[in-house]
């Protein structure tokens, strides 16, 4: 499958969920759409993006299960749930809750929320290792307590797939929970189309984002927002707003917009997002050649996520024996049980490297080096740097004062080279022992 890719001979990807990376197959047509567009701007723009684009909006709309109405582009899924969370108006009484897990970029969204429109917002704090079960149940504490403090528990984020400790959420459950509480749930679902199987009607969500960028071989920058759409009326303007823009009058009193005249046939949330400025949109023009490729070549979506899963969970496993330590899911679970926190293509794994303080790991086979706290970047920097050197890079965060790393699988990985990232992440951690503290 390798070869199907563009990576440089060096270079072996662990890091996947980050950025992506697309076959050379979907490389061509992006650079086929490049040339396009260079060989007569004016008529690319005007007139064949906007069949095209709705053409890609219809293969991914049904890759999802959903109404192509309900699916627009916009960039990445920062921006899906900015354009969201901006088009809301939030009333005095109402909170948003969210866990502590969620990505940091949506965190600062909701501090600027709360700065700019006093909007409050509550955390669940997720202990992991933890389960579904406890997840659902923290979820259901914290609106309770929120009611009990007389205010409105209106909206909740959450994640598909966490992405720093790379745990499966229980978003269907709490999709159906937020809909029976009468809360709006928008799903940041940046890790998930392309690594697991969604069925938007099925799930029925208020809002969801996934970006097609990272598992789907979309070249970047590319998401998808679904609104469902009984929710598409509270969305009256891009982010930054622009022609499609709907005035609560109703009246646009504007030059008819460029775009909109030559798809008179579409609603206003599809006109809204069919275009915003001069852009990019090449890469979602690109989504039919990467679900083609995917499917002609990769034998289909259900075959690239059976393969993911089980090559995370194997991969992972095979790092965390080498180092003597654990792959994150949740506690007791035996060998032979399936883990729910694990049922997708990225997995975390725990370094045997601690950090002094109040760890809570303590039945855990001793670390081979003992960290001060300003120890802590210098030693993931060591760690990157012998990394690179074999043209790999993962990302390294401190979690219950242990160092953990988040590994991706991917099609063109295979067990083989979780061995050869295990043999290095060793090396590397015994090299750390030696430059920082060992451990006694
Ligand atoms: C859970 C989660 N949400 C949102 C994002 C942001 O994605 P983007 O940069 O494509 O907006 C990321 C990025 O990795 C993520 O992991």
């Amino acid at each position: 499958m390798r070869e199907n890719f563009l990576f440089g001979t060096n270079t072996v990807n662990f890091n996947h969920g980050a950025f992506g990376s697309n076959p050379i197959a979907v490389r061509e047509a992006f650079q086929q759409f490049q040339k396009d567009f260079d060989g007569e701007p004016s008529i690319f723009v005007r007139f064949k993006t906007p069949y095209l684009l709705n053409e890609a909006r219809s293969c991914i709309a049904e890759l999802l299960h959903a109404p192509r109405e309900e699916c627009v582009f916009v960039q990445n899924a920062t921006t899906g749930i900015g354009t969201i969370l901006h088009n809301l108006e939030f009333r005095d009484l109402d909170v948003i809750i969210y866990f502590d897990t969620m990505y940091g970029a949506i965190q600062m969204m909701l501090a600027s929320l709360f700065e700019r429109y006093g909007v409050q917002s509550r955390k669940v704090v997720l202990q992991f290792p933890t389960t579904h079960r406890d997840v659902l149940a923290s979820f259901l504490e914290t609106v309770d307590s929120i009611r009990r403090e007389g205010l409105n528990p209106r909206m909740a984020i959450f994640d598909t797939i966490v992405s720093s400790n790379a745990q499966r959420l229980p978003f269907e459950a709490l999709t159906e929970i937020c809909r029976k509480e009468g809360i709006q749930s928008l799903i940041d679902g940046a890790h998930s189309v392309g690594q697991i199987a969604l069925d938007l009607s099925r799930l029925q969500p208020d809002f969801f984002v996934t970006d097609c960028h990272k598992w789907l071989f979309v070249p970047r920058a590319c998401a998808v927002l679904y609104v469902a759409m009984r929710n598409q009326h509270l969305i009256c303007s891009t982010m930054p707003t622009s022609w499609g823009f709907i005035p609560r009058t109703g009246q646009q009193d504007i030059p008819p917009t460029m775009m909109g005249s030559f798809h008179p046939q579409m609603t206003d949330f599809e006109r809204l997002f069919h275009y915003i400025a001069t852009g990019d949109d090449i890469p979602a023009l690109c989504v039919p050649a990467a679900i083609k490729f995917r499917r002609e070549v990769c034998g289909g979506e259900d075959r690239i996520h059976q393969y993911l899963h089980k090559l995370a969970v194997v991969g992972t496993d095979i790092v965390a024996e080498t180092l003597h330590t654990e792959a994150l899911q949740e506690p007791g679970l035996q060998k032979e049980d399936i883990s729910d926190m694990r049922r997708c293509g990225v997995g975390a794994v725990r370094l045997p490297i601690q950090v002094s303080g109040d760890s809570k790991a303590t039945n855990f086979t001793a670390p081979v080096a003992l960290l001060e706290e300003s120890d802590v970047l210098p030693a993931m920097n060591c760690i990157w740097g012998i990394l690179k050197d074999h043209g790999i890079w993962i990302p390294i965060h401190c979690y219950h004062n242990w160092l953990w790393v988040r590994i991706c699988a991917q099609i063109y990985l295979e067990e083989e080279d979780f061995r050869h990232l295990a043999s290095i992440l060793q090396e590397a951690c015994q090299q750390v022992a030696k430059v920082f503290k060992p451990a006694k």
